[in-house]
């Protein structure tokens, strides 16, 4: 039995007091910038260098080079494929309970053993201060393998209702027929986590494609696994070109499930290409396709509302991990009535913000450290200089971008006039904010304008004490956000406690941190018996 009371894994306090711990981060950041990572393809078990390489980058720092990165050939796709067909068998009559030890034998090595590396590998290639690495890649982590295991239990001991005299009816939790293939995101170790866990959970085999940005951590990860007694050919771990990559993967008959977190872009071009290879028979089964995507969540803040709670957590909810959070805040409503004061308190907070190299021993608890990379910066840098050349829209706060060393955006606010601009529906994916100040009397066709001016549906925040104006955006905001909080920051969703997702253009909506997920990747078969 999974033990039971789970509680969510605690949060290290890294606040200095514990000198100690900072020397093992700093000996795990150390091992990883002295010398760069070769980091091979994984496919059944066995690590196959490539010479074809791509680097990853210190986004902080980006001549600083942490990992050569083997790309798979074509041919590499394939003998992955093949891997996790040949590891299936296997894998799916294992008891659950085995497999489920081995997720929390792994759990267990990254609390105990491997803390600091993951740490340092997410902190580093990923661009994220100590405690943003903490609560992805040991907290979040750690909490899907434990609770995934326990939703397993719970889902494999459901069976039908009902029965009649002489009859035995089961259910069966297949796994589902053929492979599993991951896409996984940079923003969140723990997602990639979950994202190959899950199925792999319930007996499924994964091909798994990494961000490239992420691969440091990513293949840390995998070798914690191994270490936990993952089985060869489970996880068959293939960076390389997207496109490529998984063009010959959705070729592939057995071709199961995408369980994917990206952008919503890139998701629709898979959902098309798996449409038209279910028209053209590909496939088996009809694949199952899982995928959180895009956001353009908000906070409404009400008249009511305690002014330094919205402020503080609507600076943290757009610019904690630079506004790289699926869930992070990108557009604000505020009345006039308190916009005076609100604007004066988010300045003030804003311009106190630390922005440094959060790899680097002086600023390892830097609030803010880089955006992810040239890409993503190229476009945060135009987008701020649009913002300043627009008649509608006005910096309110930062507005400077400077990567002559790293890729920094500065944490910025910008009002617009206009409550259709772009600004307040297109996706960024970094510390830009965007504030429209709405008369107080309002308040309902603002919040028509919130649920109509954007096709996303992510995560969305009232800020109010009057009750009244709480229930006109709860039931009027059904669904702008499938995470919809109340007096809290759009960001910081726990495993177990606020199941993850959005619907609309920002995914399928399957809630990741719930039992529902694991639905997905299984096939259940009814087995009626009469004695
Ligand atoms: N689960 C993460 C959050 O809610 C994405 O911030």
């Amino acid at each position: 039995k999974v033990p039971p009371n789970l509680t969510n894994e605690a949060v290290k306090d890294f606040s200095f007091k514990d000198q100690k711990e900072w020397d093992l981060l700093r000996a795990s950041i150390t091992k990883f910038t002295d010398e760069a990572t070769e980091i091979p393809l994984v496919i059944g078990g066995k690590k196959i260098f490539r010479t074809d390489t791509k680097t990853q980058v210190n986004p902080a720092k980006h001549s600083q080079v942490l990992a050569n990165i083997s790309q798979a050939t074509q041919e590499d796709v394939l003998s992955a494929i093949e891997a996790a067909k040949s590891a299936k068998a296997k894998w799916a009559s294992m008891p659950w309970t085995d497999r489920a030890a081995i997720f929390l034998k792994a759990a267990d090595l990254i609390s105990t053993k491997y803390r600091y590396d993951l740490l340092a590998a997410t902190m580093l290639g990923q661009g994220k201060n100590v405690y943003q690495a903490e609560i992805d890649s040991i907290a979040e982590l750690i909490d899907f393998f434990k609770y995934n295991a326990k939703y397993a239990e719970e889902l494999y001991q459901q069976q039908p209702v009902a029965t009649s005299p002489g009859v035995w009816n089961r259910a069966e939790y297949r796994p589902l027929e053929g492979f599993v293939y991951a896409v996984t995101p940079f923003n969140f170790t723990a997602i990639a986590a979950n994202l190959f866990g899950a199925p792999a959970l319930m007996g499924n085999t994964v091909v798994w494609k990494p961000s490239a940005t992420a691969a440091l951590s990513n293949y840390v990860l995998l070798s914690i696994l191994e270490e936990a007694g993952l089985p060869a050919g489970v996880v068959n771990f293939i960076p390389g070109d997207p496109v490529e990559v998984t063009d010959i993967v959705l070729a592939d008959k057995e071709f199961a499930a995408l369980h994917f977190t990206g952008s919503t872009q890139v998701f629709k071009n898979l959902y098309a290409k798996i449409s038209n290879n279910v028209a053209a028979d590909v496939y088996r089964d009809y694949p199952r396709i899982v995928g959180e995507t895009g956001g353009k969540n908000f906070h409404l803040i009400h008249s009511s509302a305690s002014l330094d709670h919205a402020v503080l957590s609507s600076v943290r909810g757009a610019f904690e991990y630079q506004g790289q959070k699926c869930s992070a805040l990108s557009r604000l409503y505020v009345p006039e009535s308190i916009w005076p004061e609100f604007k004066q308190k988010f300045v003030e907070t804003t311009t106190q913000i630390q922005i440094g190299n959060t790899s680097a021993p002086e600023s390892l608890n830097a609030f803010m450290g880089p955006v992810i990379h040239e890409q993503s910066y190229n476009k945060l840098s135009a987008a701020l200089e649009q913002a300043k050349s627009d008649p509608e829209l006005e910096v309110i706060v930062g507005g400077s971008h400077d990567n002559s060393s790293g890729f920094f955006i500065q944490p910025t606010l910008i009002q617009t006039t206009n409550p259709n601009h772009e600004f307040l529906s297109k996706e960024f994916f970094g510390p830009i904010l965007t504030v429209y100040v709405y008369p107080d009397s309002e308040y309902s066709e603002i919040i028509k304008s919130i649920d109509s001016v954007t096709q996303y549906g992510l995560t969305g925040s009232i800020f109010a004490r009057d009750r009244e104006a709480v229930r006109l955006a709860e039931e009027n905001l059904r669904y702008a956000a499938g995470n919809f909080y109340i007096n809290d920051k759009s960001t910081g969703a726990v495993v177990g406690q606020q199941w993850f997702g959005g619907a609309r253009a920002s995914g399928t909506n399957d809630k990741a941190g719930s039992g529902n997920i694991l639905n997905r990747f299984v096939s259940v078969r009814n087995i009626k018996e009469n004695f």
